[in-house]
């Protein structure tokens, strides 16, 4: 393994969601670290790609292919995770479905078949998973949960209403999680990227879309999916023992300046 660091050494952890994107990165870079991860998903086919390319690099991983709103697969999951790598230390929520992401409409159209669908996954998911963790980081001395929330959360784009509640109810649930669980050793932190360019957001968002958010973002590029599993590590491992019930921020100052900024540029730049 040419680039493991050994931050996670002989840690045991689950990432969901890490057939693609951000959790796919995420996985990699815990195996490269020293973790033993099992790569969950709902597609089997893709988390097995995951789990090819950290064989490849010497790492040790399993896929599992799990529906994280279904409580029975969720412990399930974790059961093969704590049997397979001997206990469960780190936890990790990237799980999304974006298939209703353009069924997710104003409220005054909303439909309740994907309003519930997209809180099932990106919400309930957080909790079902943590739910069945908790007692083996509990046995263990405590672990390390992370769940993938949005800047979305409180600055929504228009007309993604249920996907906005998701990630807006990912920060009271981990404050929750880190609140009932810190004095026993676990912390839950959360982690909001902005715009991360992976292959759910390069189907999302049109080149002119993926421009516009160019320009708000200050820095000289997008998000790569590297950025947020960089950001996890860093939670995921002892550096951040004193960090529980946090939101870290990944999104290029996207968020960092008042709205009235860009029109006050085109009005210098307009003289
Ligand atoms: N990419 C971004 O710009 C961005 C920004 C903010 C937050 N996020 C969040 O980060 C996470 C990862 O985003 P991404 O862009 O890498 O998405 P992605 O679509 O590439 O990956 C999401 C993965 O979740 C899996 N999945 C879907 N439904 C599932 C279910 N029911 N159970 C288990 N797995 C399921 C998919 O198969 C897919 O592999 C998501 O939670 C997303 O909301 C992403």
């Amino acid at each position: 393994m040419s680039t493991t660091v050994g931050r996670l050494m002989g840690k045991s952890a689950v990432v969901t969601g890490a057939g693609s994107g951000i959790g796919a990165a995420t996985a990699e870079l815990f195996a490269r670290e020293g973790a033993k991860v099992v790569v969950a998903d709902i597609d089997l086919p893709s988390a097995s790609v995951t789990v090819d390319r950290i064989r490849e690099e010497g790492g040790v991983a399993e896929p599992f292919a799990a529906d994280v709103s279904d409580e029975a697969a969720v412990a399930d999951l974790v059961a093969f995770a704590a049997g397979t790598h001997g206990g469960l230390d780190i936890l990790q929520n990237y799980a999304s479905d974006r298939s209703v992401v353009t069924a997710d409409v104003e409220v005054a159209d909303a439909s309740l078949a994907v309003w519930s669908k997209q809180l099932s996954v990106d919400l309930t998911g957080c909790m079902l998973t943590s739910k069945y963790a908790v007692p083996h980081m509990l046995r263990a001395g405590g672990g390390a949960i992370t769940n993938v929330s949005s800047v979305v959360a409180w600055l929504p784009l228009a007309a993604r209403p249920a996907y906005a509640t998701s990630k807006a109810g990912v920060l009271g649930l981990s404050k929750s999680l880190a609140t009932e669980y810190g004095k026993q050793g676990i912390r839950c932190n959360v982690i909001a990227p902005g715009h991360i360019v992976t292959p759910a957001t390069e189907k999302q968002f049109s080149p002119a879309q993926t421009q516009v958010m160019l320009d708000h973002v200050s820095a000289p590029r997008l998000g790569r999916p590297d950025d947020v599993a960089l950001a996890a590590l860093f939670l995921a491992s002892p550096d951040s023992a004193f960090i529980n019930g946090q939101v870290l921020v990944v999104d290029g100052g996207l968020s960092a300046y008042a709205p009235m900024v860009p029109s006050f540029r085109r009005l210098a730049a307009d003289g």
